[in-house]
Formats: structure tokens, C-alpha cells, sequence
């Protein structure tokens, strides 16, 4: 595996490829829910470039940017054993320069939910998927559906700027007790553990309630916010369209039931598509 640590040393790795190429860009302290889509992009394609690059521009005023868990030497590890040809882990000064040209998430699907909540976040996600997505030169590109609405704008950006690359949208990874993986859940005490379950829980009994024929949006989110009442504070239930409209009532193939929840330091989320 070359760890490459400048864009020239991409590149000059890059030389090598000869087939199709994947690529999953993180923002490292890599865990199973990463590790899934590195083996699902190392299967689908002949080559395999990982990006470990925590993201500044991504992070609001007093968010966690410092706190950020970062484990480099752990992640370089990893990457090896899953048979990774190409570590890419890029300092600031390589991602970024002064007065840089910015690209802005779209005004309405951008600025709901995490957008109302983070806003700026998804402008800083979409200019550094932006970038790595031109370095890498990858086929086929890698993303979580955790990450819902990040996952919706990526492949909007593809689409709106003609890039020549295919999102690949993958399944959420969960612990055994049902927790969706996030590399905050390393913020959590075991205690709040156990609470943070009722982000799941709440989507489960979701799930029970449409599969009992139950589609009004409103009774859903009522009956889900009971469930998470033992989270510290609620930001938002949602159920939206694909297309990130809120709707009335579930369309069954065309939903997503989505959470944000305080527990303890972090702020988790979750979401379920139906
Ligand atoms: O989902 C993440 O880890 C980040 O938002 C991403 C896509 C790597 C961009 O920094």
C-alpha cells in the first residue's frame, strides 16, 4: 500500500492503475461501518484509493474539529489488511489554499434539517468531496446512507457539475444491539450507549407502525418521539422524500425516515428508508 501524503504522490502512484477505480474518502478513525464500504469498493473494482483527511471547512464555529477523533496509525493498519493500493492522508496546507473558490449547497435541499442545523456544513462537505473526488479519478465512489442528506447532495453535485464518477450509495452498519457506527460513538460512555439505542429504536418502531398500515407522517414522528425521550434533546424527526421534501404520508419506496438526537458530548444521527 503507498501512502500518499501530497498530490504528486498521488498521482505518481496513480501511474500504476491500470482498471476500474474505487474510492472511499473518510474522515479516518475508521470502524466497521468504513470498513464495509472499503470491502464492497475493493470488490467491485481492479484498484482502491482511501482518503483519511479530517476536513476544516466542514466543521461550524465551536464544533468538534480538535476534538475530533484521529487515529492515524490504527487506520493505516486497517486500510493495509483490506487490501487498499493507495492511502491518501493530506494535510491542510495540500486540500487548501487562501481565497479559495467556493461551490455552495443547493438553497432548499441544503438548508433542511442537518443544513437548518448545520449551516455551512454541507457547502464544506461538498467543496472537499469535490476535490477528492478530481484527485482521486475514481469510477466508482463510496458513501454511507447514514449520512443521508450528504449522501443526496454528492450525488446532486455529480449530476449539476457533469462529473464523470458513479456514487455508490451503501447500507447503514450497525453493532449487535442495533447502534448505527459513527466515529462520535467514541464520545459515548457506556451508559449513554444504552441510551443513544433509542435513535434506532425509534426508527424500528417505525418501521412496525408502517408496516401495520400506519402512513401519516405526523402520528409516526409523535409515537417516535416518545421512544426518544431518554435522549438528552431532540433536534429533529423527519420523514421526507427522497428528494428531501417533507411529506405527509409515507410513500412506500420513496421515503426517508430521518433522526438527530443529543446524547451526552455527541450529537448522533440516524435514518431509515423505506
Ligand atoms: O462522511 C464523511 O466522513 C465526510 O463528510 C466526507 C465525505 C469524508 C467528507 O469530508
Amino acid at each position: 500500500m503507498v501512502i500518499a501524503r501530497t498530490i504528486e504522490a498521488l498521482q505518481a502512484a496513480k501511474e500504476e492503475f491500470k482498471g476500474t477505480v474505487g474510492f472511499v474518502p473518510t474522515m479516518g478513525a475508521l470502524h466497521q461501518g468504513h470498513l464495509s464500504l472499503i470491502q464492497q469498493a475493493r470488490r467491485e473494482n481492479e484498484h482502491l484509493i482511501v482518503s483519511v483527511f479530517v476536513n476544516p471547512t466542514q466543521f461550524l464555529e465551536g464544533e468538534d474539529l480538535d476534538a475530533y477523533p484521529r487515529k492515524e496509525e490504527a487506520d493505516i493498519k486497517i486500510c493495509e489488511l483490506a487490501g487498499v493500493d493507495i492511502l491518501f492522508m493530506p494535510s491542510i496546507d495540500v486540500m487548501y489554499e487562501e481565497d479559495e473558490l467556493c461551490i455552495g449547497a443547493p438553497a432548499v435541499r441544503g438548508y433542511v434539517l442537518e443544513g437548518e442545523k448545520r449551516p455551512g456544513h454541507f457547502d464544506g462537505m461538498l467543496q472537499v468531496v469535490m476535490k477528492l473526488l478530481n484527485l482521486s479519478g475514481a469510477n466508482r465512489a463510496y458513501f454511507g446512507k447514514k449520512d443521508a442528506q450528504q449522501l443526496a447532495l454528492i450525488t446532486q453535485m455529480v449530476k449539476n457539475y457533469f462529473m464523470d464518477v458513479n456514487i455508490v450509495p451503501c447500507e447503514i452498519v450497525r453493532d449487535d444491539k442495533g447502534l448505527a457506527l459513527s466515529s462520535r460513538n467514541a464520545y459515548l460512555s457506556s451508559a449513554e450507549k444504552e441510551r443513544a439505542l433509542c435513535l434506532s429504536r425509534s426508527l424500528k418502531h417505525a418501521t412496525k407502525m408502517v408496516m401495520s398500515g400506519e402512513l401519516q407522517a405526523a402520528k409516526i414522528k409523535k409515537e417516535m418521539l416518545e421512544v426518544l425521550k431518554i435522549a438528552d434533546s431532540v433536534e429533529y424527526v423527519a420523514i421526507v422524500n427522497r428528494e428531501f421534501k417533507a411529506i405527509e404520508k409515507v410513500e412506500i419506496g420513496n421515503t426517508i425516515i430521518l433522526v438527530a438526537a443529543w446524547v451526552g458530548k455527541p450529537r448522533l444521527i440516524d435514518n431509515l428508508w423505506i
